[in-house]
């Protein structure tokens, strides 16, 4: 019998020490090593191994890596690389994740879907199993940790998702589910989630850092060498990291993160790390009582309640990976009216820092004194934007707030503000030109720097003219420009 291992794991990222350690050396975290006990495997026996063995003698050769020398080996040759990758990606049934994903699913990836209670990560597996099933004709196991197999069939009949290639199983054992693997032979694993699931050679609790990495571990070997795909859902702690240690993240191949807002229908998708596409990939989905679907538009999504006529808001064209997409900016400044109250900054989808830096500059350059006041920034829709180029717009509205002015609401605002008051060029800024353009905006205001980029040739084929742009060096003509917005 092998003999028990006591080692001390960091729950935030799995670093292993052989004694308790107040503050965590690798990651900074303080009291987060619990102390585990595990039995060390002998030599990578792992109950996949033995389930290959007698799986090999029924299935497809070719698929398993029996000869290392062979199949493990592809001669970079464009058209190759082409086959293995392109002609296999199958589509999943929501535009919006084909191109978070690149493209479509790689048969044999391995995706971890992170998110926070709620949000929808059963719902958008459950509904991408369905398509799956009926149009690639793929067997899918759908195995729930969480819920009961009653409960998962009654979540797909509500979204009316019945297939007979779909096998629903409520396991948490590793080792259980593998057998039902062995027996069922899908194609697409989903695992809900991987937070639930434990190997019994483990004695930490389901859910432990060991647990994770492990169970984790012995499903990449699955994937890879059956060539199934897999889906594994990860909880989000409560300061929004996906729960379990980083090593979760460098195992798989896609880490996608499900987020949105509790008070909003739409849910966005992100890609974190994908090794078949780019990263940062932006999707956007609605929730409503079908599941989810995909918002095709999601500037036209998130302008749909703006108010033409308000003080205070600004519209910018942020960058989601390659995707331009529109937010409105609003600001808010009111008085404090109690001396000895500090005055609040708040923002809400907009870096603070920056919110501190433009209040300064404003104060310097356009004699705006904030320091007595309330100061609010909102991006609305709950959309996160973390880019400096977004700085004009953010200034504009807190200019229109502070000074009551109202700002042509068919204006898009764009660049970088400087320490010195100076404008600094946006990149991309055809594609976001193009975004605006589509949704009927007329005005651009822009960093003098951007000029170069933008030809009169290009600005015909934006479908736009010369005199729709307005130029500014330095944020002291941003009020001058203002005027001249309602004047031509
Ligand atoms: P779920 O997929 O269970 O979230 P997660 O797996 O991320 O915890 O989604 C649950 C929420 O989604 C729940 O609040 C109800 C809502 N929902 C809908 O609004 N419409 C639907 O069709 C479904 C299935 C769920
Ligand atoms: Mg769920």
């Amino acid at each position: 019998m092998s003999k028990l291992k006591k080692v001390y794991v960091c729950q935030k990222c799995g670093s292993q020490k052989s004694r308790w350690e107040g503050k965590c050396h690798d990651c900074g975290s303080w009291n987060s090593f619990i102390e585990e006990t595990f039995s060390p495997p002998p030599a990578f026996h792992l109950p996949i191994d033995d389930f290959l063995e007698t799986h090999k003698k029924n299935t497809n050769p070719s698929l398993i890596s029996s000869s290392p020398l062979k199949s493990n080996r592809l001669q970079l040759h464009p058209h190759s690389i082409q086959k293995e990758w392109n002609s296999k990606r199958y589509k999943t049934g929501f535009l919006e994740l084909d191109r978070v994903l690149g493209g479509g699913m790689v048969p044999g990836s391995y995706i971890l879907l992170g998110g926070d209670p709620g949000i929808g990560k059963s719902t958008l597996l459950l509904q991408i199993s369905g398509f799956l099933a009926q149009n690639s004709n793929q067997k899918i196991l759908y195995v729930s940790g969480e819920e009961s197999v009653s409960q998962v069939a009654l979540r797909a009949q509500r979204l009316t998702i019945h297939h007979p290639l779909i096998e629903v199983a409520a396991e948490s054992s590793l080792e259980a589910i593998i057998k039902i693997i062995k027996a069922t032979s899908p194609k697409v694993l989903i695992i809900d989630s991987i937070q639930t699931l434990f190997l019994s050679k483990i004695s930490s609790a389901p859910g432990s850092i060991l647990q994770v990495r492990e169970c984790a571990g012995t499903l990449m070997n699955l994937a890879k060498r059956l060539q199934i795909t897999v889906f594994l859902i990860g909880h989000v702690t409560k300061d929004g990291h996906l729960a379990g240690p980083k090593v979760l993240e460098h195992m798989v191949d896609t880490v996608l993160s499900f987020e949105g807002d509790p008070n909003y229908t739409y849910r966005l998708l992100r890609s974190l790390k994908n090794r078949f596409g780019p990263a940062f990939e932006l999707g956007v989905f609605q929730m409503d009582s079908n599941g989810l679907k995909d918002v095709q538009n999601p500037s036209e999504f998130f302008l749909e309640e703006r108010n033409p006529y308000s003080i205070g808001s600004a519209v910018f064209a942020t960058m989601e990976g390659s995707r331009p997409m529109l937010c409105e900016i609003q600001a808010l400044n009111t008085a404090n009216h109690n001396p000895m109250a500090i005055p609040k900054r708040t923002t809400t989808g907009f870096d603070i820092h920056r919110l501190h830096m433009i209040n300064a500059i404003l104060d310097k350059q356009l004699k705006l004194n904030l320091s007595l006041s309330d100061v609010f920034i909102n991006i609305v829709g709950g959309l996160k934007v973390k880019e400096p180029p977004a700085d004009l717009a953010a200034a504009s509205a807190l200019i229109s707030s502070a000074k009551n002015l109202k700002i042509n609401s068919s204006t898009c605002f764009f660049g970088e503000i400087g320490l010195t008051g100076e404008l600094r060029g946006v990149s991309f800024i055809i594609e976001r030109l193009r975004e605006a353009q589509k949704l009927g905006f007329k005005k651009f205001v822009l960093p003098f720097s951007n000029k170069k980029h933008l030809s009169s040739k290009i600005i015909k084929d934006l479908n736009l003219k010369e005199s729709q742009f307005f130029w500014i060096q330095h944020i002291k003509e941003l009020p001058q420009c203002f005027k001249k917005l309602d004047l031509v």
